[in-house]
This record gives C-alpha cells, structure tokens and sequence, in this order.
C-alpha cells in the first residue's frame, strides 16, 4: 500500500535496524526527513502484514520499498528493507517480483545501489539475477563502498 506520513515513525525503526543504514550510523531525523519526501513524491510504499499480536486483527507494516520511476532508461529501486521478523520468507522476492509486473512492457531493467559490505542484500540480489555495474568507492561515506547493481527482468 501506499506509504503515509503516519508510517513515517515505524519505518524509521525498521530502517535504524537493517543494513546499511545501522551501519551508516545515519539519524532518525534525517531518515524521517528523507521519507517525507518520498511520501509526498508519491514513490513509498509499505507492505503491510496480519499483526497477530492484536486482536481482533490488527496489521503490521513489515517492510517498505522506494521506487524511482525513471533511471538509465529503466527504474531505481532506492529503498527495500523488511523488519528482521519478515525476512528470509519469500517477500523481498514478492516485492521485487511485483513491481516489475507493474512495469510498462517497454521496461525492462532494475537499477539498486547496494553497500559493498552488505553481504546478505548482494546475496539476495545475485539471486535473483542482478549483475555488477560498477563499484562506486566513497560515495555516501569516505570509507565505504557503494555498488551499482543491474537486473535485466525481461
Ligand atoms: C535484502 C532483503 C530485502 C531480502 O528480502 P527477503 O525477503 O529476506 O528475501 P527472500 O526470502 O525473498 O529471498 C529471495 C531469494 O534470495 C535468497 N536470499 C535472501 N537472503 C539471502 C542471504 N542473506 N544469503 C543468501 N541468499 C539469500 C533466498 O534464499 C531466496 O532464494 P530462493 O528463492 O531461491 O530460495 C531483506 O533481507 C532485508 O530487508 N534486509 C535488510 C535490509 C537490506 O539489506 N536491504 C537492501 C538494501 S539495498
């Protein structure tokens, strides 16, 4: 579903507690700042989720995942991060799958910048059949390393 500025405050926890923003060390203000301003560009997203803590049925926002319409002639996917509790259970798959259904047939590649050091997302992305553009050294912190990564879908 379309993500809201009252999604703002959880999806800033999930984000503090997934790679790369942990270890980017960036603030909670910062990354709240960032998602106002891909709500209010129409490009967030959550995933929301049966919360089976709460009765009678509540829903859990899970994961969130930011698309960039238009990028080297295909689209950016800027942002996807599950909550620790929803991984490794077949939804980044889904999310990834689904939005390049939504894709008009002329589009056929994904574009993701992916932190050098973040093992399990280069893992998950090799996985589903994303290649190595380029490495990109320094270019959100001095002593990291960015990876530009690419996946032909279609
Ligand atoms: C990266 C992330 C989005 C992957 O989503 P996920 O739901 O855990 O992945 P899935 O369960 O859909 O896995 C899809 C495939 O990738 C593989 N995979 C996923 N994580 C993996 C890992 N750490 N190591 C090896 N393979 C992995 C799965 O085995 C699966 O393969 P299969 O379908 O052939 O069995 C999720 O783990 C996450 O949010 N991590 C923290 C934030 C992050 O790193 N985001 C990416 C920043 S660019």
């Amino acid at each position: 579903m379309r993500m809201r500025r009252a999604h703002i405050g959880r999806v800033v926890e999930i984000m503090l507690h997934a790679e790369p923003w942990q270890s980017y060390d960036f603030s909670p203000d910062r990354i709240a700042d960032y998602l106002g301003g891909m709500v209010d560009a129409g490009m967030a997203r959550v995933l929301a989720v049966p919360d089976a803590g709460h009765a009678p049925a509540g829903e859990e926002i899970a994961g969130v995942c930011i698309v960039q319409p238009s990028f080297l002639g295909g689209r950016f996917l800027e942002i996807l991060a599950l909550d620790t509790p929803y991984r490794r259970r077949g939804l980044g798959r889904a999310i990834l799958e689904a939005i390049c259904d939504e894709c008009p047939p002329q589009l056929r590649d994904y574009f993701v910048l992916v932190a050098g050091s973040n093992a399990n997302a280069v893992a998950f992305y090799k996985r589903l059949g994303f290649v190595d553009v380029g490495d990109l050294p320094g270019l959100i912190r001095p002593d990291k390393v960015e990876r530009l990564i690419w996946w032909r879908f279609r």
